[in-house]
């Protein structure tokens, strides 16, 4: 076995609140879907895609390493928001949380001297740079434009505007 038994355990759990945000993505989605809001709905179904593929590059992981896969069960997403703010808040929070998470693997990775793994996670952590950029912009969006104006939101994502928020500055912006 290529990781200590520490950090194999953080990335189970990983899996699972990888599989977690996949899950709680997928329920903003419906959320955005049912109240007539297509484009953010599409949005959030990628993302709940992108989540379950976080998980299985984490599985990956584990399984190259010679480690031990054991999957946890998975909570239930929390269903049905208020309004579009309360959603996108959600989200962003679950980001923070899972920002945090695969830092303190980082952390288990430096400890254990496991050069491979933290290689491996370096990837995440470039990954929730952008993913709570994102997240934060669309919390801004709908707070600016309100319940009222989330055409403008609507707008603002078939244009593209989340891609040039994450690359701003670097090869993404215009
Ligand atoms: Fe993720
Ligand atoms: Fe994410």
């Amino acid at each position: 076995m290529m990781i200590s038994k520490k950090l194999n355990t953080l990335l189970n759990e990983q899996v699972g609140h990888e599989l977690s945000a996949s899950h709680q993505y997928v329920a903003i989605a419906t959320y955005f879907d049912q109240a007539a809001l297509p484009t953010m709905a599409k949005h959030y179904y990628a993302q709940a895609l992108e989540e379950r593929d976080h998980a299985m590059r984490l599985v990956k992981h584990v399984l190259d390493s010679d480690g031990e896969l054991k999957i946890p069960s998975v909570p239930a997403p929390k269903m049905g928001f208020k309004n579009s703010l309360e959603a996108v808040q959600l989200a962003l929070a679950g980001e923070l949380q899972v920002t945090a998470q695969i830092n303190a693997l980082v952390d288990q990775a430096i400890a254990d001297k496991d050069h491979l793994s933290k290689n491996a996670l370096e990837w995440f952590v470039n990954e929730q740079r952008e993913e709570v950029t994102s997240a934060t912009t669309l919390v801004q969006m709908v707070k600016r434009a309100g319940e009222g104006g989330m055409f403008f939101v609507e707008a603002f994502l078939k244009d593209g505007g989340l891609a040039e928020a994450e690359g701003a500055g670097g090869e993404g912006a215009a």
